[in-house]
């Protein structure tokens, strides 16, 4: 849905209102205050059968789609997956594949979309599964993004040939990898996400069982790439935007690394004015900009009465935008996001592009992690450029995807580049 047209719902019909999509009436919750109400879920009234309506098929049993107690006895689990500790653990191999896609650029065109989701991929390979890029992580990349394609098949059911079929396909050949391998990753263990889904346990010693490590492991590969490539894409077009903050990204991290060649998490701490235009990019560009929710029981939002099993609709992406909330909306301007300023804090969901409330992004930091590590490989020997009178345009039908590849100029810099440039403070 294009951010002016959810403008111009909350203007025209206000914070609630009914609409016909995806072949079925549902409710439009727009705005900081519906979309708290939705995300409270005090009474237990939304569940996450309205996300699993479009992709559940393929990512059965992620944890998204898990409503309650059940979410919350496996997100328990889980976070032991994405402890700081963790965290380190996983980035070794995220600056490696990051630095050695890198090094393949040249002077020259670049399609930065293809570009950042296979080096996306080739991480969640190493990252996630603790397999080196080759033959076998190229089939599991396949099946994967089979998976993915299927879930916005317009056409879901079973014809040969076309994407839905595919996607069952996909699904059954990354359960029998992951089945397979389960029992060599419960022993001998690796810094991967893999093996810790094997091995963690939550305070009272709870693991997850096998079926659940493989269903974990395929609703993870989906929700950490495709978001995280859109994420990056929308910085990289900032940045093409905005040359002054790729030098000054530039200046600063060459300074967090300090000579040191090998990034860690206190390298990526220091790279705050990545941060910023990261939070920037998806401030202008959120990468979910619409959640889904369905009705339990009988229910009202903000004083309208909304029925049992009716589809709600949640748009953090408009809360990104709205004028009570930030200075200049529109307008590209990281340091918003600064100390001094924190626009953010205008409303404790003003910017929410990881979600809010028991179901909030549990991969955030791994992925502010490896949107940095990416751009920060990108940018440390390259300078970005737009074609002359390019401008990127977005299909908004699923999630946000470049309408061509996002080419862009990509030039090496030069030591003249390096030295014009002072870290800002
Ligand atoms: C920039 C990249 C990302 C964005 C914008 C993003 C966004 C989101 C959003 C909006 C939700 C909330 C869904 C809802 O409320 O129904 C979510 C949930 C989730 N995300 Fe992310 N995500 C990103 C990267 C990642 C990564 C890298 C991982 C894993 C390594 C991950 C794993 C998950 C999981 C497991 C959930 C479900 C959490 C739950 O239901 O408790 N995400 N993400």
């Amino acid at each position: 849905m294009p951010i002016e047209f959810l403008e111009s719902r909350l203007e025209t019909y206000g914070a609630v209102s009914w609409m016909r999509g995806f072949a079925m009436p549902f409710v439009l919750a727009l705005g900081p205050e519906a979309a708290q109400e939705v995300f409270a879920n005090n009474d237990h009234v939304f569940s996450q059968k309205g996300q699993e309506f479009f992709s559940g098929r393929f990512f059965n049993r992620g944890l998204m789609f898990l409503d309650f107690e059940e979410h919350h006895f496996h997100r328990r689990i889980m976070q032991e997956a994405f402890t700081r500790e963790r965290l380190s653990g996983y980035l070794h191999s995220m600056d490696t594949v990051a630095g050695a896609a890198a090094a393949t650029l040249r002077d020259g065109e670049l399609e930065v979309f293809p570009y950042l989701k296979r080096t996306l991929l080739d991480i969640a390979t190493v990252v996630f599964m603790g397999d080196e890029p080759g033959p076998q992580s190229d089939l599991t990349n396949k099946a994967f993004t089979d998976c993915l394609r299927a879930a916005s098949a317009v056409v879901r059911f079973p014809v040969p040939g076309l994407r839905w079929s595919a996607g069952v396909r996909g699904r059954r050949a990354l359960e029998k990898y992951f089945h397979t391998n389960i029992d060599v990753r419960r022993t001998s263990g690796g810094e991967d996400l893999f093996a810790s889904l094997c091995r963690v346990r939550d305070e009272e010693g709870n693991q997850f069982t096998d079926d659940d490590v493989v269903d974990h492991m395929i609703f993870l590969m989906s929700a950490a790439t495709d978001t995280s490539a859109v994420a990056a894409t929308a910085v990289v077009n900032q940045l093409a935007l905005h040359p002054e903050w790729q030098d000054r990204i530039r200046a600063e991290s060459s300074a967090a690394v300090n000579g040191d060649e090998r990034l860690d998490l206190d390298a990526l701490d220091r790279m705050r004015s990545l941060g910023l235009v990261i939070n920037e990019s998806m401030r202008l560009l959120a990468p979910v900009p619409v959640l889904f929710r369905k009705t339990l029981v009988d229910t009202v939002i903000q004083g309208c009465f909304v029925p049992a099993d009716t589809m709600v609709v949640v748009a953090p992406w408009l809360n990104h935008h709205l004028p009570g909330l930030w200075t200049d909306p529109r307008s590209f301007d990281p340091d918003r996001f600064s100390d001094a300023r924190r626009e953010d804090r205008s409303h404790r969901l003003a910017f929410m592009p990881f979600g809010a409330g028991a179901h909030k992004c549990i991969g955030m930091h791994f992925a502010t992690n490896v949107v940095k590590v990416v751009i920060h490989h990108l940018l440390r020997d390259h300078r970005i450029e737009l074609r002359s009178g390019y401008t990127l345009e977005w299909d908004l039908t699923a999630m946000p995807t470049p309408t061509d590849g996002f080419p862009v100029l990509v030039r090496r810099v030069d030591d003249s580049d390096r030295n014009n440039t002072t870290v800002a403070t």
